[in-house]
């Protein structure tokens, strides 16, 4: 029962049940069944935000067609493209891109434009240094904002549009800015009908963190030179796999929700997102939104946290290994490098590594990974271990599917609407007060004390 195999990927979970009470992860069985069935029949909380249910399987070839155009008239006409979006509008395309770009990139010449993030921050000297960078290079805008009014994007797209225009002249800047954004409302959705860009929609019903198999995710990736069609099969089949007919012992989304929701129950309130690849860096970045914003309401949710290992275990190994023992862990393990490369051997040893001579790296790696997990089982942190053969797009599709889908199932099981996020409202309507915008009330400041020598 705790042990499942799916083709591609493989979900250990033997070392998260020995922390588990006997009978503890039969009795989240029927609730995990109860909610996937709530999601696939619209009962559910928040069912005004399912469709990413079924994105993989209901995909146009038409869209998919219009995506691959669009992004090869980028590829065709820019050195750089410019991904401006925040969140949701950014993570999913940064997470697989990073994931599947080789390391060093942006070292490298590439016939393919070198893919650039912004929108996600509100630093001047971001800003400023990217605009450095871009003076005089022919660069285009992939504009994505769902409400078309997030704050940080439209600072960006502001900035970067005049920029674009003043370089390639307005009536080719028109043909290299794209706008992601809502069918119809929204001030991103206004300015492309004004000036004529090419635009795709979000889906109303398709809520940002769920919506990287969507344009929001597919043309930056396409744009990005990868296979979005293998993404989407990928994505497909773990939609399958995870159907409301598969019962709960052979069903990875259900089982996934469960066990951490049970190791929730038993007193581990942080999950650690660990991983042995430094691509897979942002992987986690996307992961901890999904299920941080999905699952951080009404007091309740489990904190989502991420390691990158084995850099990290020379940081916060400690305190996984010995703090505070309210910690399990998800592990993403790769199977198989792209490349091959074993560690020389030394006529002299003077470092003493002879012992490791003609070993693959990888296999090095994975012995980390093995003695990590036997010292942290041993110190009370529970394991539950994803691997996938390879970092290629088809497995990067299952991943995000099984995430989003177990995510859906485990925020219901808290009893909390899995698709809202009240939370992030609170910042922004302080920060408009702050600025002044027409119809906010100013705020009463506490004064602060200063320290410092003078
Ligand atoms: O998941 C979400 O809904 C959020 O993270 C949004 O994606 C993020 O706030 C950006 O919003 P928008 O796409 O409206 O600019």
């Amino acid at each position: 029962m705790v042990h499942y195999k799916l083709t591609k990927m493989k979900l250990e979970l033997n070392n998260a049940t020995k922390f588990l009470a006997q009978g503890l992860i039969e009795s989240f069985q029927s609730p995990a069944m109860l909610a996937q069935q709530a999601l696939e029949d619209g009962t559910c909380a928040g069912n005004d935000f399912l469709g990413w249910l079924h994105l993989p399987s209901n995909i146009s070839s038409e869209l998919i067609t219009e995506i691959t155009s669009t992004a090869q008239y980028l590829r065709d006409n820019c050195d750089a493209v410019v991904i401006a979006g925040i969140g949701g509008s950014y993570l999913g395309a940064k997470a697989i891109i990073s994931a599947l770009d080789d390391n060093f990139s942006w070292l490298k010449s590439s016939d393919s434009p070198r893919i650039l993030f912004a929108g996600n921050n509100i630093s001047e000297d971001y800003l400023a240094e990217l605009i450095g960078y871009l003076k005089g290079v022919r660069f285009g805008i992939i504009n994505i904002s769902k409400s078309g009014t997030t704050t940080e994007t439209a600072i960006t797209f502001r900035i970067l549009k005049t920029l674009c225009e003043q370089q390639r002249g307005k009536s080719e800047a028109r043909n290299v800015i794209v706008a992601i954004t809502d069918a119809v409302k929204g001030a991103a959705r206004m300015t492309a009908e004004k000036e004529g860009y090419k635009t795709f929609v979000i889906p109303d019903d398709v809520g940002g963190r769920f919506s990287v198999l969507t344009p929001v995710g597919l043309l930056p990736i396409a744009v990005a030179g990868f296979d979005i069609v293998s993404l989407i099969n990928g994505a497909k089949d773990m939609e399958s796999a995870c159907a409301t007919s598969v019962p709960f012992n052979n069903n990875p989304c259900a089982l996934y929700a469960a066990y951490r929701n049970a190791l929730y129950a038993s007193g581990k309130k942080i999950e650690i997102l660990v991983n042995y690849q430094p691509k897979l860096h942002f992987m986690s970045e996307w992961w901890k939104q999904l299920y941080g914003e999905s699952e951080g309401k009404d007091g309740k949710g489990i904190f989502p946290a991420s390691v990158d290992f084995s850099t990290d275990l020379h940081s916060m190994g400690q305190w996984i290994q010995d703090g505070e023992r309210t910690i399990f862990e998800t592990v993403i393990s790769i199977d198989s490098p792209k490349y091959n490369l074993t560690v020389p051997s030394d006529e002299e040893n003077l470092d003493g590594l002879n012992f490791l001579a003609n070993k693959h790296i990888d296999e090095i790696n994975h012995m980390a990974e093995l003695g990590t997990q036997i010292a942290h089982i041993d110190g009370g942190v529970p394991n539950i271990r994803i691997s996938i053969p390879r970092l290629d797009e088809y497995n990067l599709g299952q991943l995000i599917y099984f995430f989003e889908k177990a995510c859906g199932i485990s925020g219901l099981l808290i009893n909390v609407n899995p698709f809202n996020q009240p939370g992030v409202e609170a910042y922004k309507k302080n920060m408009f007060a702050l600025l002044g915008k027409p119809g906010y009330e100013p705020l009463n400041l506490i004064p602060s004390t200063e320290f410092g020598a003078s």
